[in-house]
């Protein structure tokens, strides 16, 4: 939640800063805001409304700075409005400061200032902290860089930030706890971000700041410091990342782009690690803790969202080869519980991010009480990727659209293939549907494209049923985690009330919901529910609703019964979900475009969730 991003060097840091801002706005988008020294000391312009907004405020001004830091926010502390947009400048002016998290003991330090005589122009807790280094800087005698780490050895809670001072226009202090910071090296300039995607035109060479560092950037200089003083030196990392990745490529939203991009992210996520031919799987970075899963007593997944949805799937397909219990939890829940976590356990996180604040909690929690940790995410050198033991990433690439969609098949294939490798460990899996698994599986990509074909007539539906209030979405076994998720795309990008249920628990109340206006989306592909499920259709029928089935292909049965069928290719059961979750990804992107939502950026989300 909420983008930083910051430069000092050579180049024109307002445009520079600026369109670092768009790439990451899909972590907040209800503010935005810039910092320069322009000549006349620190200037600081904010807008509410997206960097666009601030873009057209800026249009026209001789704005000329090397230095310079921006921010796009997701309103935590304050309702989102100019003011409340960052940066802040501090009590006397003599700093400004970008922040992503939550200080949480923001009251108390507020009102220890008040009683010095500050006031406050904002509601944020950021201004708070701005203030409160700058007094300990006024009053200690030390450096700024002192005063930073003073200051944040008193503060509780999440914070990246960057602070840029009046009196040195070379000078960056950037620190983090529990929020990500990347570092960019380049020639005689530095950058920094909340993630790589605004660094990597300018260089590939990135320092991920840890938590409770302090990052020193003066006259050309980079230190890095903990927050007690202790000197640290750091891995500058080479990121892969390609500027194509990031950028729209003729699609009219990242979201589009994304749902296409599955055949060749689902190949990636297998890519090295399946060798049909001999029949092999490698997952490098479990290697070493293969058999500690296959002896493992219980398996806990945890995640949120699109991710605990992926932890469902992947539920039935550890229980089905593996045969080892698994229990999928709500991150968020998981952490203030008192979880029972015994000896042999093995707890996977789920992230895209890897940066969701409830996850890495649950994490800490789960690794507090002696589990080992395996991560399952898309972001390298994210957060959750290392605070994990072990893990393997879904090399989906990035992700913008704030709907995750690609992130879920990949997601998939990669809980798969550690299934498939704990079962083959284990001894509880044939070598003969070991190999037609992999094999299949490798077939997926070109499935999937089958499916994308289908396109033109999942956008005639979706225009169909462009105005309806509300949606049911049902689905059994592996279907059902596919149906939540069918109505989680279309409630957080159309804003339509829509849910998931187990098809056969619709009786159980739903069943009460549906009538004639009712659009009921039904996965009914052929595998061993089908029968069942076909009769969940007729008890829809029998009751006027509307329903939307997703067929396999050759179906003749159900486009005798339902209004609409979607058909999809056959796939083994237990790779389904890879295949069945795409046209209600489409279903839900048309529909929200056709109502004339922002897509990629729907209201009141953030694709980082990095407060709790
Ligand atoms: C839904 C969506 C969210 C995320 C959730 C977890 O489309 O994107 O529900 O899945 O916020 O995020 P990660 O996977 O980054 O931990």
């Amino acid at each position: 939640m909420c983008g930083i991003v910051a430069y000092v060097g050579h180049r024109e840091a307002c445009p520079l800063v600026i369109k670092g801002l768009k790439r990451l706005e899909y972590r907040g988008y209800d503010s935005a805001g810039v910092a320069l020294m322009n000549g006349h000391g620190l200037e600081v312009y904010k807008k509410k409304g997206k960097v666009v907004a601030l873009e057209q405020e800026l249009a026209g001004k001789e704005l000329h700075s090397t230095i310079g830091m921006g921010h796009t926010r997701w309103a935590t502390h304050g309702e989102p409005n100019d003011v409340n947009a960052h940066p802040h400048y501090s009590f006397h002016r003599k700093l400004a400061i970008i922040h992503n998290g939550i200080i949480e003991n923001y009251a108390a330090i507020k009102q220890a200032l008040i009683k010095k005589g500050h006031t406050f122009a904002s509601e944020t807790d950021t201004e708070v902290l701005g203030q409160f280094i700058e007094d300990i800087w006024e009053n200690n005698g030390g450096t700024l860089e002192e005063a930073v780490r003073l200051a944040l050895q008193e503060v509780v809670g999440a914070y990246a930030i960057v602070i840029m001072n009046e009196a040195d226009p070379t000078q960056l202090i950037a620190a983090r706890k529990g929020s990500p910071l990347v570092i960019g090296v380049g020639e005689n300039e530095f950058f920094l971000a909340s993630d790589a995607t605004p660094i990597v035109e300018y260089t590939k060479d990135v320092i991920y700041l840890n938590d409770y560092e302090v990052a020193v950037i003066k006259n050309g200089v980079l230190t890095v410091v903990t927050l007690d003083n202790a000197t640290t030196t750091p891995y500058v990392h080479k990121i892969e990342l390609e500027l194509e990745a990031i950028e729209k490529g003729g699609f009219d939203h990242f979201m589009l782009k994304e749902i296409f991009e599955q055949p060749r992210s689902i190949a990636d996520s297998m890519r090295g690690r399946v060798r049909v031919n001999e029949g092999t799987l490698q997952l490098g970075g479990l290697r070493d803790y293969l058999d500690k899963l296959a002896k493992s007593k219980r398996i806990v997944i945890v995640g949120c969202g699109t991710s605990w949805h992926a932890g469902l799937v992947a539920e039935y397909i550890f229980e089905e080869l593996a045969r080892i219990p698994v229990e999928v939890e709500y991150a968020s829940e998981f952490r203030y519980r008192n979880p029972i976590i015994k000896e042999g356990d093995i707890v996977i996180a789920i992230s895209q991010s890897g940066e969701t604040a409830d996850t890495l909690a649950a994490i800490e929690l789960a690794k507090s009480k002696g589990a080992t940790i395996f991560g399952v995410c898309n972001v390298v050198g994210s957060s959750i990727a290392r605070a994990t033991h072990a893990g393997a990433y879904t090399h989906a690439g990035p992700e913008i659209g704030v709907a995750s969609t690609k992130a879920f098949t990949a997601q998939v294939t990669v809980l798969t293939l550690i299934a498939l490798a704990a079962a083959k460990r284990k001894g509880t899996i044939s070598d003969s549907l070991f190999r037609q698994l992999l094999a299949e599986l490798e077939s997926i990509p070109a499935k999937v494209e089958r499916v994308l074909q289908a396109a033109d007539k999942i956008k005639e539906i979706a225009y169909i049923f462009t105005y309806a209030r509300n949606f049911i979405y049902l689905g059994r076994g592996l279907n059902f985690p596919v149906a939540l998720e069918g109505a989680l795309k279309l409630k957080e990008i159309s804003y339509i009330h829509a849910e998931g249920y187990p098809a056969a628990e619709m009786k159980h109340g739903p069943i009460a919901l549906i009538d004639e206006d009712m659009p009921v989306v039904v996965i009914a592909t052929k595998d061993s529910s089908y029968e069942k499920v076909v009769s969940n259709i007729q008890e829809v029928k029998a009751r006027k609703g509307r329903v939307i089935a997703i067929t396999t292909e050759g179906d003749t049965q159900l486009p005798g019964i339902v209004d609409f069928t979607i058909e999809i290719p056959k796939v083994h059961e237990i790779l389904m979900p890879l295949v069945s979750v795409v046209p209600l990804q489409l279903l839900a992107y048309d529909i929200a475009v056709m109502r004339g939502r922002n897509v990629d950026q729907p209201r009141n989300l953030a694709k980082s969730v990095t407060v709790e």
